[in-house]
């Protein structure tokens, strides 16, 4: 089933719409109404056509950023604009006026859904090997790319479904380093990569070691495709699930903290991947003592684990993330390019996870604001209390897990804790270092 995204604010023309595709094509029909949403789920490549009207109450010209959000994510959904617009896109269909006939749109739905096929060609999705390295099993056919001069280029398929690890292994020893799969499989393709690393993360619950170590590749692939494709539909998908993992794993180890904290520092090799579980569990364990009503924690859990994985996402090369003061900055030795990435990541990180259908605002602001500096840009010295309170908690944790992974052998829990909450100035930042220590007093008194 092709899958078609409408965009219409009338509810009576949004049911009629419906029902004559669904009569006539019988497929899925999804609508939000919403400009920025509307983008998210765009952006994910999900949808063979994007139907939309090019002027929502305050909001115009909204085909052409459709059209610019389907380019600039490396998709290729057509569009059909309700509303004339002026555009050379290749991926819209037509325009129609904006009062239609129903017969008119028919028509050009017919002309976007069969595009693809009307020049006889199956189009391709590239894989990299290390992606298709996660699945166990794969349930589709699998090509590698022939280039031929003057020539189209031909796939030649490799890989049969039903076909396991060995299969996958041999091509990687000859040297492929991407496959090819039929872009109408993608959407099932993710599903079955993201079911498949999840019971990978959870084989066996009791093994930390095993946890950690596949959760880190899997960061580190889905770090690694973000930074070489841009935002791109498998790695949201992956980091989406190593988060729901953890949040899982949290509340599992309820009792068990002191051995994931322990996990996370002996089973992990690189400093973002072991960080970043620190950050998550010592939220986890403070959750208690913040005031707030007790329905609201989960969503609050949430947005930190989200912040969590993708604050430093982009920073891709060790010892990147390991910067955290103006000092720290200016004397490190990155190229300018990388000094420029490290002092915008927060920024940059934030709008890649606005970017991701189903972010929440509060979780963007976090990965934003995690160093203390409202724009997201640079670093600060003098931290004060102008962000928002999560962003205040996250900057803590940030700061209380950089000195736990410097703790010395011969160093006291208590004054560290002591040192941190003395540090700041900022009445909103000494609250959140005093809740931190109260879920860390907490947690080791009921283990001993
Ligand atoms: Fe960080
Ligand atoms: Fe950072």
């Amino acid at each position: 089933m092709r899958k078609i995204f409408l965009f219409e604010s009338n509810r009576d023309i949004t049911n009629l719409i419906k029902n004559a595709i669904q009569n006539e094509f019988d497929d899925e029909v999804k609508n939000v109404s919403n400009v920025e949403e509307a983008i998210k789920e765009i952006s994910m490549g999900d949808y063979d056509l994007i139907i939309t009207r090019n002027t929502v109450g305050g909001d115009e010209g909204i085909s052409a950023r459709f059209l610019d959000a389907i380019s600039s994510s490396n998709i290729d959904s057509k569009l059909i604009s309700i509303g004339q617009i002026e555009s050379e896109s290749e991926f819209l269909v037509g325009a129609l006026p904006d009062k239609f006939n129903m017969s008119e749109l028919l028509n050009l739905i017919k002309q976007g859904l069969s595009a693809e096929k009307s020049d006889g060609l199956v189009s391709y999705l590239e894989l990299k090997m290390e992606v298709v390295e996660l699945i166990n099993k794969t349930n589709f056919d699998l090509y590698t790319r022939m280039r031929r001069p003057g020539k189209e280029d031909q796939y030649v398929k490799k890989i049969n479904i039903g076909d396991g690890t060995e299969a996958i292994r041999a091509l990687k020893e000859k040297g492929v380093k991407n496959l090819f799969l039929e872009k109408q499989n993608r959407i099932q393709f993710t599903k079955d990569l993201v079911k498949q690393v999840g019971r990978e993360i959870n084989i066996d619950f009791n093994d930390f070691s095993e946890i950690m170590q596949t959760g880190e590749s899997v960061y580190r692939l889905a770090r690694k495709l973000i930074a070489e494709l841009g935002t791109n539909e498998i790695s949201y998908r992956l980091i989406n699930c190593l988060a729901e993992e953890m949040i899982g794993n949290l509340k599992k180890s309820k009792n068990n903290i002191g051995e994931y904290i322990y996990a996370s520092m002996e089973h992990t090799t690189s400093y973002s991947y072991k960080h970043l579980n620190l950050i998550g569990i010592f939220c986890y364990i403070s959750l208690p003592f913040i005031e707030m009503m007790e329905e609201k924690k989960d969503a609050y859990l949430d947005q930190f684990i989200y912040a969590a994985y993708f604050h430093d996402i982009i920073l891709d090369e060790e010892g990147m993330a390991e910067i955290h003061t103006k000092k720290d900055w200016l004397d490190c030795h990155f190229e300018e390019k990388k000094k420029h990435l490290i002092r915008d990541h927060a920024k940059l990180a934030s709008e890649l996870l606005a970017k991701f259908p189903g972010s929440s605002q509060e979780a963007v602001q976090i990965v934003k604001e995690h160093h203390g500096v409202p724009s997201g840009v640079g670093f600060t010295d003098r931290k004060s209390g102008t962000l928002s309170e999560p962003s205040v908690f996250f900057d803590v944790i940030h700061d209380f897990v950089e000195l736990f992974l410097n703790f010395p052998p011969d160093g006291s829990l208590d004054n560290m804790l002591k040192e941190l909450e003395e540090s700041y100035q900022s009445s909103v930042y000494k609250k959140y270092a005093h809740i931190l220590k109260q879920g860390i007093v907490d947690t080791f008194k009921e283990e001993n």
